[in-house]
């Protein structure tokens, strides 16, 4: 049997099950994806489309595991968001808002984190959040994440330039 050097496990943590995506998940990430609430800081507007979505899940799930490590959140069998690395080393996280406020994002990324350092040898994560995404940032800062440096208009998000908060999360040292 062919060794796969980065296997894409399962993760579980106490409230949540982190799994790779595949393509019956369409309709829940779709709920999370198409919501204004959630999307508001992401880096594309809300699909409007479930072909959007539809797309967007192809390439997540063909996403290839020497550099992503990412999965679908899921919370007593429902689908609610995504966590991981779509492109290592750079974190990503959405949760609808139905199940935000209850520690479950904090949850998820202290998995994908234990995860990815346990898989590959890179010495950082890094993230980059709209400086108004207040919710992000308190969610990194808490897991530990620094701020590396900051950047104006750095992405056009339909018709609106948005600016930049570097972070990063050195590997613990053993
Ligand atoms: C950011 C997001 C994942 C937070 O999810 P959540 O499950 O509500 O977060 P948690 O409950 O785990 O909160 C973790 C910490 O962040 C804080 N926090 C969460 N949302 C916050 C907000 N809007 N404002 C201030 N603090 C916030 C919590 O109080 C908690 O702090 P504590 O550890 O001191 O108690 C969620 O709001 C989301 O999906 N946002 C949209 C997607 C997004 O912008 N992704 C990031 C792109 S870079």
């Amino acid at each position: 049997m062919e060794s796969r050097p980065f296997p894409m496990t399962e993760l579980q943590t106490s409230r949540l099950k982190l799994r790779p995506a595949r393509p019956s998940d369409l309709a829940a990430l779709h709920a999370v994806l198409s919501d204004g609430q959630a999307m508001r800081f992401w880096s594309t507007p809300p699909h409007q489309h479930i072909e959007t979505t539809s797309a967007w899940l192809r390439d997540m799930i063909s996403a290839p595991p020497a550099t992503s490590h990412d999965f679908v959140v899921e919370h007593r069998g429902v689908v609610i968001g995504k966590a991981g690395f779509y492109q290592l080393p750079e974190i990503g996280f959405i949760l609808h808002p139905d199940y935000w406020g209850q520690g479950l994002a904090r949850e998820a990324l202290q998995a994908v984190i234990a995860s990815v350092f346990a898989t590959y040898p890179i010495p950082q994560i890094i993230a980059d959040v709209d400086p108004r995404n207040a919710g992000s940032l308190a969610v990194l800062t808490r897991l530990g994440f620094m701020e590396t440096g900051r950047a104006e208009r750095t992405l056009l998000v339909g018709d609106t330039w948005c600016d930049s908060i570097y972070l990063g999360l050195s590997r613990p040292q053993p």
